[in-house]
């Protein structure tokens, strides 16, 4: 890794660091005076963070100034700045959610199928049996392939089911008091949605802790928003668009 990953990976793990140390002072508001914000802390992590994204601008603003070529997202961006009349600190700001949002969700969810495919011998060999049909000795699989493969997007949906890297999604807030499922929602309120819980709820699922792919063939069941049994990426206008 260069000097740009360490950085990279540095700022990442303490901005999670820092996200999480707020929890206490979200949820009990009343004691709330006993969890100061770290202001400091975060001031010193903002000014890391826009450092290291700047240094990252400008390198790609020099290397498409000297070939032209524009094919990263920084790229695009920085291209449709005058356009939508994005300023540094928006565009400092989406790089970020895109990088935070994007990485460890994939990495977790990568890591639970693997895990899941060591602990049973019998997902693991159809799979491979698929890639090995589908795919071949000659060449490594890529995203086009992905239709081909509807074991393996079985896999990944079972794995997203029982391990969704976001178990609460993420907070929402109630703009308008509301009541669901019998219970007042004040306005104001945060609200988390425990899809972990939803997934392995027997009401829901047949035999819901067993790691069973073969469930999505007998039933199509979308992960994009639309079924609420299965939501590791959201629903709504707030889904997750690297879904
Ligand atoms: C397995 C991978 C992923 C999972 C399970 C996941 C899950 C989620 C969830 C649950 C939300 C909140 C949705 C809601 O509140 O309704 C979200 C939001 C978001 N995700 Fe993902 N995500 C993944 C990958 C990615 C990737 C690869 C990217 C970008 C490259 C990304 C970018 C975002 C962004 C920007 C938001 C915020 C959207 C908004 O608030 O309008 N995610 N994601």
């Amino acid at each position: 890794m260069d000097e740009q990953g360490i950085e990279f990976k540095a700022i990442v793990a303490n901005g999670l660091k820092l996200g999480a140390s707020l929890t206490m002072a979200e949820h009990i508001q009343w004691l709330r005076w006993m969890f100061p914000l770290e202001e400091a802390a975060f001031a010193k992590h903002g000014a890391r963070r826009d450092r290291l994204t700047k240094a990252i601008m400008y390198d790609h603003a020099l290397a498409r100034e000297k070939s032209g070529v524009k094919q990263h997202f920084v790229d695009v961006l920085l291209t449709l700045q005058d356009k939508y009349d994005l300023s540094e600190d928006t565009i400092i700001g989406l790089l970020w959610d895109m990088i935070t949002a994007g990485m460890d969700t994939t990495a977790v969810s990568v890591e639970w199928a693997m895990a899941e495919l060591i602990k049973n011998p019998r997902v693991q060999e159809k799979a491979q049996e698929e890639l090995d049909r589908v795919i071949g000795f000659d060449r490594v699989m890529t995203e086009s392939d992905f239709p081909n493969l509807p074991y393996l997007q079985c896999v990944a949906k079972e794995a997203l089911r029982l391990h969704p890297p976001t178990p609460l999604m993420l907070p929402h807030k109630a703009t308008a008091n509301v009541k669901i499922g019998g219970y007042d929602v004040p306005k104001g309120s945060n609200v988390h949605v425990n899809v972990w819980a939803i997934a392995r709820d027997p009401a829901v699922w047949k035999d819901p802790l067993e790691f069973c792919p073969e469930r999505f063939l007998v039933e199509d069941i979308g992960m994009k928003g639309h079924d609420f049994r299965l939501l590791p990426f959201g629903a709504g206008r707030r889904v997750c668009p690297g879904a």
